[in-house]
């Protein structure tokens, strides 16, 4: 994540990372290189890094699939890869740059193998020494986009195939996707089994919400302005809001969603990095070590859910059949591969609180959901009601709370609300927004949000990637959530598809007399 101070007027689409320099020569190696992640990020990401000339010359990539297939194949269906991705683009004015295809197209070699068999990792050995003799370069990364339970059984084989020693200068990199574990027991043995044959600074644990550039201006916005931390604190905060609602349903994940819920998708991982983006003190530096070490101190100081607090303070909820905009939408239970008696939450909010002293006192209330009527992340910060002395005669509950919203998603920017007077002779108050849209400023970008990972990890900057001890702080703070429902505690509500989710959700933060940021 190369950070630089520009003016804002004078910079460019960020997906080119301007700037920054070409990464070192690398070798990438997909296991998964037929998948969904592949199609829809990675190779998108990494056409838009060439395009952007940040690939080193070479630069290879190694497609590793359980599927029938040869080089010429799978250069063929990354073509198509890649035209459906700018196609989908064209509205926006993308258009295919021939030249960075060609030049990308022609460094993808495929090999087909089962990932339980030691000879597909004898295979990419065999590529990897020829890259070593062709082109000078023994760098390698091992991107892991595949299923959870492969993870484990992938870095034993990488071990066992001597793949992960750095020697020479050359290094081994290892990316590893959600979900990482399960649970706090299945996290805490997945990082003993990778830190038993590599180092920690070889494991970059992806959280794509970290690849979002709203995310990442979260620090920004914090950090390089002095007019927002003096009063990012309990004596100036009311309660924070932080929302990530989605109108997709489970798509074809059935599988994958059944087991897991929305709390596990979602809130360990992406709703906690927005969390620790919010709450964190400042790092002394932009150092991987520096910042993750500031997250983890923060997620580590989650206040711990009791036993009642478990329930009292977290609502479930399971999408039922409904409508959004005149079209009917089937409920969770009738998607396909769902059990008809599915206890899958899918649809989750949480009041948590951090004990220490910036934060002691201050709810931060979280939701997530699928099938919600409108599609919205985002994290509002509402401050501490003035004295109202002034207005006596307006009831305190007109007055407009000023209320600092980060908008992540799909709207990009930032909002603040705050109170005005209503021209006239007569003092009367009215709310008020001050906008700022990033599309505004910086234009809209074609990236994916893998580019800059993908960058980092070429050039060794863990910053946006979790470290074991943020993964386990973060399944830490939700297992009595979890223990609570296998406990069989903790109602799951149902919820009409298309709206904005359980009314229990509402009464979370009724009762202590406030009300969510509307959705839509
Ligand atoms: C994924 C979850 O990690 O994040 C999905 O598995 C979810 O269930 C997705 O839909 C949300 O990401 P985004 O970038 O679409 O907001």
């Amino acid at each position: 994540m190369p950070v630089q101070a520009l003016d804002a007027t004078l910079a460019s689409d960020p997906a080119t990372l301007s700037g920054a320099p070409k990464a070192p020569p690398a070798t990438l190696v997909i296991f998964g290189a037929g998948g969904d992640l592949t199609k829809r990020l990675l190779m998108p990401a990494l056409y838009n890094l060439a395009a952007a000339k940040l690939l080193d010359e070479n630069f290879a990539v190694i497609g590793v699939d359980r599927l029938d297939g040869s080089d010429d194949s799978y250069r063929q269906s990354q073509t198509e890869t890649i035209s459906n991705f700018v196609a989908a683009r064209s509205n926006r004015g993308a258009t295919l740059d021939e030249a960075a295809w060609t030049w990308l197209r022609g460094r993808l070699s495929y090999v087909q193998g089962d990932l339980q068999d030691p000879r597909t990792y004898q295979a990419i050995g065999w590529r990897l020494n020829e890259a070593l003799r062709e082109r000078g370069q023994a760098n390698c990364v091992f991107y892991l986009a595949v299923a959870d339970r492969f993870f484990g059984p992938i870095i034993d084989h990488l071990a066992a195939e001597n793949l992960l020693r750095e020697q020479d200068k050359a290094w081994r990199r290892v990316v590893i996707e959600k979900p990482f574990g399960h649970d706090l027991a299945s996290a805490k043995a997945l990082n003993a089994r990778i830190l038993k044959v590599m180092d920690e600074q070889q494991v970059f644990r992806i959280d794509h919400f970290l690849g979002k550039e709203t995310v990442q201006n979260i620090m920004a916005l914090r950090f390089s302005n002095g007019i927002f931390e003096p009063l990012w604190q309990r004596d100036h905060i009311d309660h924070v809001q932080i929302t990530a609602a989605e109108t997709v349903g489970v798509e074809s994940r059935a599988r994958f969603y059944e087991a897991t819920g929305a709390l596990r998708d979602m809130v360990p991982n992406h709703m906690f990095q927005l969390l620790a983006m919010t709450a964190m003190e400042p790092p002394t530096s932009f150092d991987a070590d520096a910042v993750r070490s500031e997250k983890s101190k923060v997620i580590d100081a989650i206040h711990p859910l009791g036993r009642a607090e478990a329930v009292e303070r977290v609502v479930r909820g399971q999408y039922a059949p409904g409508t959004l905009h005149g079209q009917h939408l089937r409920g969770y239970r009738e998607e396909p591969g769902v059990a008809p008696d599915s206890g899958t939450e899918t649809y989750v909010a949480l009041k948590l609180f951090i004990d220490n002293w910036r934060w002691a006192g201050v709810p931060f209330y979280i939701r997530t959901g699928k099938r919600t009527h409108t599609r919205r992340t985002e994290i509002a910060i509402q401050f501490k009601q003035a004295p109202y002395a002034l207005f006596r005669d307006t009831p305190v509950e007109r007055l407009t709370p000023n209320i600092l919203t980060l908008h992540l998603q799909p709207q990009e920017g930032a909002s603040l609300q705050f109170s005005a007077k209503i021209p006239g002779p007569v003092v009367h108050l009215g709310g008020v927004r001050m906008e700022f849209s990033y599309a505004d400023y910086f234009g809209t970008s074609n990236s994916t949000g893998y580019e800059t990972l993908l960058y980092d990890v070429f050039t060794g900057d863990n910053t946006l990637f979790q470290r074991a001890d943020n993964i386990e702080a973060g399944w830490r703070a939700v297992q009595p959530v979890l223990d609570a429902w296998a406990e069989g505690r903790g109602e799951l509500h149902p919820y009409a598809a298309g709206t904005a989710g359980p009314t229990q959700a509402e009464r979370l933060l009724v009762r202590d007399g406030r009300r969510w940021m509307k959705l839509a």
